[in-house]
C-alpha cells in the first residue's frame, strides 16, 4: 500500500454514492437528527462507505480498479430507518435495521479481491453505516425517522480530497450490478 507522502497517491475508498432523490431524503433526515448536536456532514458528501483503502498509488488504484471488475454485484433495496451513536468516535450515523445479505456479500468479495492488490482488510466486523455527523454529543432521545428507502444498483470508487472547507469526495468509477 502506498504511503500518504507517495507522488501521486490518493485517498481513496469503495463506497455506494446516493441518487439525488435518495440525497435529499438523506439531507432532510440529517437536518432533523443533527440538529445542533454535531458537526453535520455536508449533503453532498452522504455516502456509503464498503471498503476504505486510505492512501493508495497509481499502479494500486490500478489493480484495483481491475479486481473490482471481477466483483458481481446483486441489487438489493437499503431501508434506513435506524439512527446511531458512536460514543468512541462521536458518530451520528443512519443505517439499515438489518444489513442486507447482497450488501454483506458485496462487502466480502470486494475485501477479498483487493487482497491481491496488497489492501489490509479492517479487522472489525462490516457495520453499513451512513455518517451524519461528527464530534456529535450522544442524542438524548433517539429521532425516529420515516425510512428511506434506497434500490442500489452500482457501486463506487471514491477519492477524498482535503480542502480547508472540508473534505471533498469525488466519484472516480462506477460498477453497475450484474443483476
Ligand atoms: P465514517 O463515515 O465511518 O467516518 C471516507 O473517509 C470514508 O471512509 C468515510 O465514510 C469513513 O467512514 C470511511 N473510513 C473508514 N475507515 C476510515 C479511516 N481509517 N479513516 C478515514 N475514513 C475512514
Amino acid at each position: 500500500m502506498a504511503s500518504k507522502t507517495e507522488q501521486g497517491a490518493q485517498r481513496l475508498f469503495f463506497a455506494l454514492w446516493p441518487p439525488p432523490l435518495v440525497r435529499a431524503q438523506l439531507q432532510q433526515a440529517s437536518r432533523v437528527v443533527v440538529g445542533k448536536k454535531g458537526r453535520a456532514v455536508a449533503g453532498a458528501n452522504l455516502h456509503l462507505t464498503l471498503v476504505f483503502l486510505g492512501s493508495v498509488d497509481q499502479a494500486g488504484r490500478q489493480c484495483m480498479e481491475q479486481a473490482a471488475d471481477t466483483v458481481r454485484g446483486d441489487r438489493f433495496t437499503l431501508e434506513f430507518s435506524q439512527v446511531g451513536y458512536w460514543s468512541r468516535p462521536r458518530i451520528l450515523w443512519l443505517g439499515p435495521k438489518e444489513t442486507p445479505p447482497q450488501l454483506e456479500a458485496l462487502v466480502t468479495d470486494l475485501v477479498r479481491v483487493l487482497k491481491s492488490c496488497g489492501h489490509d482488510p479492517d479487522a472489525r466486523r462490516y457495520q453499513a453505516h451512513l455518517t451524519l455527523a461528527r464530534k456529535a454529543s450522544r442524542p438524548a432521545e433517539v429521532a425516529s425517522i420515516e425510512a428511506i428507502r434506497w434500490n442500489v444498483d452500482r457501486f463506487c470508487l471514491v477519492e477524498s480530497i482535503t480542502a480547508q472547507a472540508g473534505p471533498i469526495y469525488r466519484v472516480l468509477k462506477y460498477w453497475e450490478f450484474i443483476q
